[in-house]
Formats: C-alpha cells, sequence, structure tokens
C-alpha cells in the first residue's frame, strides 16, 4: 500500500481545464502547513509558482485566478505591481528588487497537469 509520504506527484486539472493565457490557483496540504500556488498556460506550456510575492510576501492575484497584466504579458502583484516573466518568473519591473517568483515543477502527462513532489513545496 502506498504511504502519503510516498506521493511523488499531485493531479491539479486538465490542460484543456487552462484557456491560453489563463491562471489557475491552488493550495497543495503539507502535514504542519499549506502553500499556495498558481500555474498559468501559454501556448502548450504551463508554468507553475508559489502564489508568494517576494517584496513583501503577499498572494499576487488581483481576483480569483486574476494574477496577469491587462495585455497578459507579465504576471503582476496586485499589491504594489511588481511584473514578473511568466516563462521564468523574473522580475521584470517594480519594488521586486531583481528577486523572482519560486517556482514549482510541474508535469504534463497525457494532458493533465501535476505538480511534482508537493511535499517540497513551499
Ligand atoms: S507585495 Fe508584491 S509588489 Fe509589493
Amino acid at each position: 500500500m502506498k504511504k502519503d509520504s510516498d506521493v511523488t506527484s499531485k493531479f491539479l486539472c486538465k490542460l484543456s481545464d487552462l484557456e491560453n493565457l489563463s491562471c489557475k490557483s491552488f493550495t497543495v496540504d503539507h502535514p504542519q502547513k499549506s502553500s499556495r500556488i498558481f500555474i498559468i498556460r501559454k501556448a502548450d506550456d504551463v508554468f507553475g509558482y508559489l502564489n508568494v510575492c517576494p517584496h513583501a510576501l503577499a498572494p499576487l492575484e488581483w481576483n480569483p485566478d486574476d494574477f496577469l497584466d491587462e495585455k497578459k504579458e507579465f504576471i503582476i502583484c496586485s499589491m504594489h505591481g511588481a511584473k514578473f516573466t511568466i516563462e521564468e518568473g523574473t522580475c521584470v519591473e517594480g519594488p521586486c528588487n531583481g528577486v523572482g517568483l519560486t517556482k514549482v515543477n510541474l508535469n504534463i502527462t497525457d494532458g493533465t497537469i501535476f505538480i511534482d513532489n508537493p511535499k517540497k513545496v513551499g
């Protein structure tokens, strides 16, 4: 029987649940805490990050599942406007002072998105 500690990936959603340039947030539960993450689809790629801004450690979204700027070119923090690249989470503008978002490792298998090593997130 597989123990909870043996889990190496966790189902998040289907790729088809995300339109191009849309986002979805999740909570990843651990035995003693939980971590907020979000994922972004761009064409056939999906990128994932902790939902924590490096500037003041605030959640990033404007509204539920709304993490992008008006042109959908960058992730933008709702608190003070720091901007990050979609592909790498690199800080490009604002008070993040060169500190990027923390990536979470995803894998897409048969059109299904999983987070790798969910216990190591956060
Ligand atoms: S908390 Fe994100 S820019 Fe300040």
